[in-house]
């Protein structure tokens, strides 16, 4: 047994902010969860924590663990009390606190419910009623690590973007939402696509830490790249995003060093760049040359890179349709029982039951 200093957010509900501090003998494996019931049954009733399978299912139970975004029933206290000697516990971030450790999801699940989290038909390819509408095995594989989301917030509540832009939708809606987009049975491809180039794709700040918090390895921050990747290839450039990430690839190809006026005007045309001259005079003035550097040498070797990239066999790189690509074809519904026989039809994603087509867990 170890003595555990915890301290515990307490407020929300028109009481003071506040930290009350505990102190429990604790196994080190005993789970952050275990600890706060324990608080809450033998010490202070009116503690206030979400939980509900104590088994990193539900999701329900996420908190912040000396400032880190965590599952609380699985979390044990000896490893975080390593760390900084004493347990510190908050209720997650960008949601507000209803009581304790308990908030308001809101902000989570109204931008999940952006995204249409839903198959959303393809009128000139309806889904087969009555029947399966599988997948082969390669087209779910594309899913990558989406499915194992619990919708959990972790990643909503480290989430920087979030802070600065209330309107980006945050990792796990666009984890989500790269989960339909290469679903070959869903007709919004390109609308989806369409929307979230417009509204949010590129305020992702890449800092990644929504996948150092994430407990399902979903690595939310990976689809993010992936839907830049495909918004790009399908809507090309629309706006300083896409043009901006697009006109960076051209340009480092071309010279093999950045020529910062060209993607300037790459990026934000010819008016959004003269707007941009006083933090470019700002930055001269600092040191910072933006003047067009020649070709470095050995600029050919370059091309060996892009090539082996353009031709590397991940989602990144394969087609958008056809055999084999992103949304590609998917194999021919089951056959009915009678004709052929059921052992031969393909093998592919589990039944669904007719008509059926939103997930069963978000
Ligand atoms: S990588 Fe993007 S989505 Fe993930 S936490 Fe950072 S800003 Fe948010
Ligand atoms: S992506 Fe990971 S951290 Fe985010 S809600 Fe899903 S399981 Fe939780
Ligand atoms: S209580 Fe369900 S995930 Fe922790």
């Amino acid at each position: 047994m170890v003595r555990v200093p915890i301290e515990v957010f307490r407020g929300g509900a028109g009481t003071p902010n506040r930290f009350d501090k505990f102190e429990l003998e604790l196994e080190e494996h005993t789970p952050i969860l275990t600890a706060l019931l324990k608080i809450r049954d033998e010490i202070d009733p009116t503690l206030a924590a979400r939980y509900s399978c104590r088994q990193a299912i539900c999701g329900s139970c996420a908190v912040r663990v000396n400032g880190k975004s965590r599952l609380a029933c699985v979390t044990q206290v000896g490893p975080e009390l390593a760390k900084r000697g004493k347990l510190r516990i908050e209720p997650m971030g960008n949601q507000p606190v209803l009581r304790d450790l308990v908030v308001d999801q809101k902000p989570f699940w109204d931008r999940y419910h952006r995204i249409e989290p839903y198959l959303i038909p393809d009128p000139a390819h309806p889904m087969p009623v009555g029947k399966e509408n599988p997948m082969s095995p390669e087209q779910v594989a594309q899913f990558q690590e989406t499915p194992r989301c619990i919708a959990c917030a972790s990643c909503f509540s480290a989430c920087p973007a979030l802070d600065s832009d209330p309107d980006f939708l945050g990792p796990m809606a666009l984890a989500k939402l790269f989960r339909f987009v290469v679903d070959p049975r869903d007709g919004a491809f390109h609308q989806r696509l369409e929307t979230v180039q417009n509204q949010s794709l590129w305020l992702c700040l890449r800092c990644n830490l929504c996948v150092e918090a994430c407990p399902k390895d979903v690595r939310p921050a990976e689809r993010i790249v992936d839907l830049k990747w495909m918004a790009n290839q399908e809507i090309g450039k629309r706006e300083a995003g896409s043009k901006h990430s697009i006109g960076f690839a051209e340009n480092i190809q071309e010279g093999g060093v950045l020529n910062e006026r060209r993607l300037a005007m790459d990026s934000l045309g010819l008016l959004g760049t003269l707007g941009q001259l006083p933090k470019a005079i700002t930055m001269m003035r600092h040191g910072r040359s933006i003047k067009k550097h020649p070709p470095i040498q050995g600029r050919e070797q370059l091309d060996v890179i892009y090539n082996a990239m353009s031709g590397r066999e991940d989602l990144q790189h394969r087609p958008m349709s056809g055999e084999g690509g992103v949304r590609g074809k998917a194999p021919p519904p089951t056959p009915p029982a009678a004709s052929p026989p059921a052992a031969t039809a393909p093998t592919a994603a589990k039944p669904r039951p007719s008509g059926e087509t939103k997930e069963a867990h978000p």
